[in-house]
């Protein structure tokens, strides 16, 4: 079974036809490009994947969930993440910072009202700065990264 699956898609933009029928299949551990001439469709297909658009026909299905209807925030907790060519690090903040608060995004108003999360989430933010060989620079400003360093 495939992780990610497009068929059929179309996209209609009032009488212009961007998308007539787009498929992509990618496997698990696969890597995919998609290459054609500036609108050829590459962005509005992109889209419709990650949610930003709603196709006008077609199933997006992944990891075996149909979520063509889906909003990109419940793509996004089914797993799917978007990696974009410009950065979205809080440059002034550490490299820290900037993980901890991602994850105190799903913490609880509660917790993050009474200041709890900072030491629960020590050890997860941790682990993800030594996962991408980053734990060392831990304590540097974002904005000190190379562009590689920052996606
Ligand atoms: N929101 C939109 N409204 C109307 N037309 C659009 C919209 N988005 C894209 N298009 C049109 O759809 C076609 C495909 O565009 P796009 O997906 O951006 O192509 P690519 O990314 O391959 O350059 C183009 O003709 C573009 O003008
Ligand atoms: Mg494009």
């Amino acid at each position: 079974m495939p992780l990610l699956e497009a068929a059929g898609i179309k996209k209609i933009f009032g009488k212009l036809t961007a998308l007539d029928g787009a498929a992509l299949t990618v496997g698990e551990n696969e890597f995919h490009g998609l290459i054609g001439p500036n609108g050829s469709g590459k962005s509005t297909l992109m889209k419709c994947i990650a949610g930003a658009e709603v196709p006008t026909q077609g199933k997006v299905s992944f990891i075996n969930t149909d979520i063509t209807a889906f909003t990109p925030t419940e793509r996004a907790r089914a797993g799917m993440s978007l990696k974009f060519q410009i950065t979205s690090v809080l440059p002034t903040l550490t490299l820290y910072d900037n993980i901890l608060l991602a994850l105190q995004a799903q913490s609880s108003l509660f917790d993050l009202v009474f200041s709890r999360t900072r030491g629960a989430l020590h050890d997860q933010v941790m682990t993800m700065l030594t996962q991408f060989r980053l734990a060392d620079r831990a304590f540097d400003a974002a904005a000190a990264l190379s562009h590689g360093q920052q996606q």
